[in-house]
């Protein structure tokens, strides 16, 4: 097994065993591709949500937030494309009775071509030790020239097949590659056939006429029907943007890779109206204030990377992905979209609402068109915990899981930590305590010897322990440790507020952004 997917196995168990992350209805056997976050999970994600709603809304002016219901009103979802076009093609293996996404068979069967070029490479700069030269080697060495010829066949042929959304000829790439059932390992394959990710259900009873409604697959189209309202009751003025975090479902038929792919799952997202014309320079504008975003965090540059869509959805003019080196490759955490004027257009069209601006500037009335940015909270959780965790040799056959999260990030930013259970250190721990505890979240813990508590709160990422010992009743000092250098110092009991708020305040991270 290759590496990489045995530490993202030790990091979904660490995730599990300091409450960060369970499986959904565990003690049921669980529920396929739905998690539930746990007291420590909740705090990160909680935390993230807000560097994201406050870099939003509080550092632009023209960008204000909204919370729209789950349930809409059925025509949206007509009108937005989701009910005929929001689909996965799908296909059943006859023998094992199992279904499948026919594109991800045909993406599994591109990848073990990666596979086979990478082993080439790891046996080549084994064999050539530090002489090595990667690049040169993949551009001359004929065994990867064959498998890279046959990679990008396949590659061009699905991409066509999906672009012409060619059913037949996505059965035919999977007969013609042999590509077996891995329960089954036959070929006995069905029809490929189109599976609508949106989950139905009924609104009111049937008596009274019950009306099928959604759960949303996006928070966009809130967004989009709450234009007007907005615009109005805000005096908005182009170009203005809403912000809106909330829950998304999507049947996905293929779900793996823990909370990366979800049947529940949250978005963060923000559309921003724009004058007509003007969308492109809004665009790069986005493309590059969102990584910057990202790049505040600290979890290293090179981690990041833009996927420019070169084949784009026949209503948007531009869009690209940001990428993060998650465990398991590089893979996109947020979209950036220039939608052009297609939802407004679609819901004046449905609705038979004009939902315009008018330009006092230009003197003319005109359908807003609209830059989209849409990140998922999970998949933002899922980079930050695998960037920050790391199993740590620290000599001697000692070693210690720490997660460095940016401190703003942290879940718990303090523990307070009675050197003994006696002589009255634990009443001092618990004095400290209140006085942090209104600006941070901080724990006392006095149970165990002091190196196991420093272990337990470096598993769960806080940034700083305060140590209470007998010199403290003594002078008022404590030694405050850093969880990343585990080095200590002696500090008054009176700065640790300005010491604390300095490193950990969301506010450090969002003065990196202007
Ligand atoms: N409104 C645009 C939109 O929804 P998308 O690319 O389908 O675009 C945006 O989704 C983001 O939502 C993705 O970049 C990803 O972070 C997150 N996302 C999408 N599907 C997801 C799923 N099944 N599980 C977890 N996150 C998901």
């Amino acid at each position: 097994m290759a590496k990489q997917e045995d530490v993202f196995k030790t990091i979904i168990a660490h995730a599990k065993e300091y409450g960060f992350v369970f499986q959904s209805s565990e003690i049921y056997d669980g529920l396929s591709a739905v998690y539930d976050y746990g007291q420590n999970g909740v705090e990160l994600k909680n935390n993230i949500k807000r560097y994201w709603w406050e870099a939003m809304t509080m550092l632009h002016d023209n960008i204000v937030g909204i919370d729209s219901a789950i349930f809409m009103h059925p025509t949206i979802w007509k009108a937005s494309g989701h009910v005929d076009a929001f689909n996965d093609p799908l296909i059943d293996n006859r023998d094992s009775k199992k279904r499948y996404r026919a594109d991800v068979l045909i993406e599994d069967e591109i990848a073990k071509f990666d596979d086979k070029i990478n082993k080439e490479v790891a046996k080549a700069a084994k064999r050539f030790g530090e002489s090595f030269d990667e690049a040169m080697f993949r551009q001359t060495n004929p065994r990867v020239l064959e498998h890279q010829q046959k990679r990008d066949a396949l590659h061009n042929r699905f991409s066509e097949a999906m672009n012409a959304n060619d059913l037949a000829e996505l059965k035919q790439i999977i007969l013609d590659y042999e590509i077996v059932d891995p329960i089954s390992g036959t070929k006995n394959w069905t029809d490929v056939r189109q599976f609508n990710l949106m989950f139905k259900t009924e609104m009111g009873s049937t008596a009274d006429g019950a009306m099928d409604v959604y759960l949303r697959p996006e928070t966009a189209q809130g967004i989009f029907v709450n234009y007007l309202n907005v615009q109005k009751t805000g005096r908005m003025r182009l170009p203005f943007g809403i912000a809106q975090i909330g829950k998304a479902f999507r049947n996905e038929i293929v779900a793996r890779q823990f909370i990366f792919r979800m049947r529940e799952f949250e978005q963060m997202e923000m559309q921003f109206f724009v004058r007509p014309g003007e969308e492109l320079k809004w665009f790069d504008f986005w493309r590059q204030t969102r990584l910057r975003w990202h790049k505040a965090l600290g979890l290293g540059d090179g981690k990041y990377r833009y996927h420019d869509h070169e084949k784009l959805a026949h209503y948007a003019n531009a869009a690209t992905d940001i990428e993060f080196l998650m465990p398991f490759g590089f893979k996109e955490v947020e979209g950036i979209h220039s939608r052009t004027n297609f939802d407004l257009s679609q819901h004046e069209k449905f609705s038979g609402k004009k939902i315009q601006y008018f330009d006092p500037e230009l003197g003319e009335s005109y359908v807003p068109y609209v830059i989209e940015t849409s990140i998922g909270v999970d998949r933002m959780f899922l980079s930050v915990f695998c960037s920050c965790y790391e199993d740590q040799d620290l000599g001697n056959g000692d070693r210690r899981a720490v997660l460095h999260f940016p401190p703003a990030l942290a879940p718990v930013k303090c523990a307070v930590l009675p050197l003994v259970k006696k002589d009255g250190l634990p009443e001092k721990a618990r004095e400290i305590q209140h006085r942090l505890r209104f600006d941070f979240t901080c724990q006392v813990d006095e149970k165990d010897s002091i190196g196991k508590r420093y272990r337990r709160q470096d598993a769960i990422g806080t940034p700083f322990c305060i140590t209470v010992d007998h010199q403290t009743l003594e002078d008022n000092t404590v030694t405050l440790r850093h969880r990343d250098t585990m080095e200590q110092e002696r500090v008054a009991v009176d700065d640790l507020e300005k010491i604390l708020s300095e490193k950990v305040n969301l506010n450090t991270l969002l003065k990196k952004l202007l």
